[in-house]
């Protein structure tokens, strides 16, 4: 992580409106093909539709960094222990709070969500808006994030 600026930076950078960090970031030749790289990759596991035209395709480069933001509390193995937060293995496609050896919240159990990428992109753009009474706070408020963790994730997570 020394030496190059770390996921939250950037994130910090983005917030604050300035689009030469991720400019400069791309005219990196290394980058620019660990990217284009990513992107054919991504195609192969049916990224996140998204309208805007804002967003760019799924850079699983970035998806596997933005995942420092979860790893705290989840894990991605088919054995993967429960930390904070349930093991993600299988999570799409898989009815929300089912991971049967993890205690949920009542709000989560009984949400009745399936975990599709779009309603995953719903629950981390707003964790409480989506799900009220969850015990998970905090997500991803840049969209383009979540599409990169989330194209991210669907490939690590059904290994
Ligand atoms: C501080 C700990 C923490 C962090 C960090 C965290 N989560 Fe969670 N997560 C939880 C907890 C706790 C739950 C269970 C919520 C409940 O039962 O109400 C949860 C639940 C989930 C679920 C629902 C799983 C299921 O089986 O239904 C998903 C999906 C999820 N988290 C994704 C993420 C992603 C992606 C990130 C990173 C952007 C993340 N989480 C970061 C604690 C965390």
């Amino acid at each position: 992580m020394l030496g190059k600026p770390t996921v939250s930076t950037i994130v910090l950078r983005y917030q604050e409106n300035q689009p030469e960090v991720s400019l400069s970031l791309r005219l990196m030749p290394v980058l620019g093909l660990i990217l284009a790289s990513s992107a054919a990759l991504a195609q192969s596991v049916s990224p996140l539709s998204v309208s805007s035209d804002e967003i760019e395709p799924p850079s699983l480069e970035r998806g596997a960094e933005l995942w420092a933001k979860c790893r705290a509390c989840h894990t991605l193995e088919a054995q993967g222990r429960n930390i904070v937060g349930p093991r993600l293995y299988g999570v799409f496609g898989r009815k929300a709070g089912s991971v049967t050896d993890y205690r949920y919240s009542e709000a989560m159990k009984k949400s009745g969500v399936i975990w599709t990428p779009e309603n995953m992109d719903r629950y981390l753009a707003a964790t409480q808006d989506y799900i009220p009474g969850n015990k998970m706070y905090g997500g991803l408020a840049i969209a383009q994030d979540r599409v990169d963790l989330i194209a991210w994730l669907q490939q690590q997570t059904s290994r």
